[in-house]
């Protein structure tokens, strides 16, 4: 059911899947009363992903939103390009060259399921994703609910996690490029990233959610090579499940916060000679536990 606040025309729609919800009557492009900014706040925590389309805003609008929950936090290391002089908080998510150049990462690939920076030690926060150009198909980006793949996880892994840790590979990005400055580890035991818990709580509920990050070269410590490679297959499995999960079509105007305590996401590829043209600024975050 639609919550309504009056003063603001603010209305809340979950989408009915396993997380997310349209929040709509808000246009983000000034800033936002106390109020608003509260309603904005506890609509996130019921939903951990809030979609608000229609909106039309610069990179100054997209900072100054995503300000409102927290200190912003540099764009990931690149693949390709560097951010321009004064925009290292943007990073431009892009399949379009101009003139050789691509403007932004990820090209059309698709992307794998991933928490933003997981493999640092204090990972982003919250992600925000506005689109300024969108194909006129593919290109979704799925987002999945970690409470409910905690929650629901058979006992014999819930088992097999308690207690453990897992390294996060820094070297790839989510669709699959080589950072610069990083090469392969020669096996997934010797990968070099951020070690964090597998299941963490989230700071502010105090819920615990499932916490994998990133699949490529993952590895948990303590547990020999196979075993590790075992125990994390059946929990991608069971985390990346249908049911656990919710895929944003996108206009141009759609702004996508979201939660990265909680929500992994992912891309679909899509047509290369179509444009898709992104703007994602990120949210600090504390190291997990
Ligand atoms: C990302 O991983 O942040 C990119 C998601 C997308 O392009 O939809």
């Amino acid at each position: 059911m639609a919550t309504v606040l009056e003063r603001e025309k603010l209305r809340v729609r979950p989408t009915g899947a396993a997380l997310a919800a349209d929040v709509e009557g808000v246009d983000l492009s000034g800033s936002l009363s106390p109020e608003l900014r509260a309603a904005i706040k506890k609509a996130w925590g019921d939903h951990l992903v809030l979609r608000f389309r229609g909106q039309s805003l610069s990179d100054d609008d997209l900072m100054r939103f995503s300000r409102e929950f927290g200190e912003l936090d540099w764009a990931p290391i690149a693949a390709t390009n560097d951010a321009p002089e004064g925009r290292e908080y943007v990073m431009v998510v892009s399949n379009v060259v101009e003139n050789g150049q691509p403007i932004g990462q990820l090209g059309n690939y698709e992307a794998l399921w991933h928490t933003d920076m997981s493999y640092v030690d204090e990972p982003p926060m919250a992600s925000a994703l506005y689109s300024l150009e969108a194909p006129p198909s593919g290109g979704d980006t799925g987002f999945c609910n970690m409470y409910l793949a905690l929650e629901t996880l058979p006992a014999d892994l819930r088992r097999a996690v308690e207690g453990k840790t897992c390294v996060h590979d820094a070297s790839r990005n989510s669709a699959g490029e080589l950072r610069r400055g990083y090469v392969d580890a020669p096996d997934a035991s010797q990968t070099v990233g951020a070690v964090h818990p597998i299941v963490r709580t989230h700071p502010e509920t105090g819920c615990k959610a499932l916490f994998l990050g990133r699949r490529r070269s993952a590895y948990i410590q303590g547990l020999a090579l196979a075993d590790s490679e075992a125990l994390l297959n059946a929990l991608w499995a069971h985390a990346t499940k249908d049911e656990f999960t919710w895929y944003q079509q996108w206009r141009a105007g759609d702004l996508i916060l979201w939660d990265n305590r909680c929500v992994m996401h992912r891309r679909d590829a899509f047509d290369p000679a179509t444009r898709r043209v992104m703007h994602r600024t990120q949210i600090k975050g504390d190291r997990p536990y």
